[in-house]
């Protein structure tokens, strides 16, 4: 069990969408992989998260935004740059969107506690993907700020998407992440 964790915790790393290809989980290994969210801890119970996938019909949907998001921001960009954009949202065979919600926040149960508590059911998720032999990797970026991503997803006042996660089978892998120390994180009290 010890080196079973450890495997999972040391050997999980992030890769890029674009290199995360077919197949993807089947809906038994996604169901689990959901499954994992719920075991992150979550002061007071009140799920202050959410998933949506984005299936495969409603890719080119989120390309769209991309590409509008882009010219948004940048009038200039070139036919290349649009088109790049837009294929964001066509890569890797799962791609949820982890959003917070931080409605009734108090001083009890703060927004930081509600947002810590979907980073470690996003934890689980990817660590239950690498379990299951498949690769995963979070992507953020401009357009989750945008006007066009709460519309498009329909988001509530109290909710905000905080990232991407995308799931496949590791096509292309990179060298290993040289990891902080642990002097660099932990001192004595
Ligand atoms: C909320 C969040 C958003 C992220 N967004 C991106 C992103 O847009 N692009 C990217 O390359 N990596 C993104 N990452 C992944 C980090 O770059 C990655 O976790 C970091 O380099 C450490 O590597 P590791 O996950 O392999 O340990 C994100 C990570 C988090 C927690």
């Amino acid at each position: 069990m010890d080196d079973f964790a450890e495997k999972l915790i040391h050997g999980r790393t992030h890769i890029s969408p674009k290199r995360l290809g077919s197949p993807g989980p089947s809906k038994s290994q996604k169901d689990k992989i959901l499954l994992a969210a719920n075991a992150a801890p979550d002061h007071g119970r009140t799920l202050p998260w959410r998933f949506i996938e984005i299936q495969e019909s409603s890719r080119s949907e989120l390309g769209e935004v991309f590409y509008q998001c882009l010219l948004d921001r940048d009038q200039n960009a070139t036919p290349i740059q649009l088109q790049e954009a837009r294929e964001k949202a066509l890569r890797g065979p799962l791609l949820f969107l982890a959003i917070v919600s931080y409605e009734d926040s108090n001083a009890e149960i703060s927004k930081q506690e509600k947002l810590i508590s979907l980073g470690c059911a996003i934890q689980n998720i990817l660590l239950s993907s690498y379990s299951l032999g498949f690769g995963s990797g979070l992507s953020s970026g401009r357009a989750l700020q945008s006007a066009r991503i709460r519309e498009l997803f329909q988001l509530s006042k109290q909710e905000e998407p905080i990232c991407f996660i995308t799931i496949g089978t590791v096509l292309k892998t990179k060298p290993d992440r040289i990891r902080p120390e642990i002097s660099e994180y932990h001192s004595l009290f």
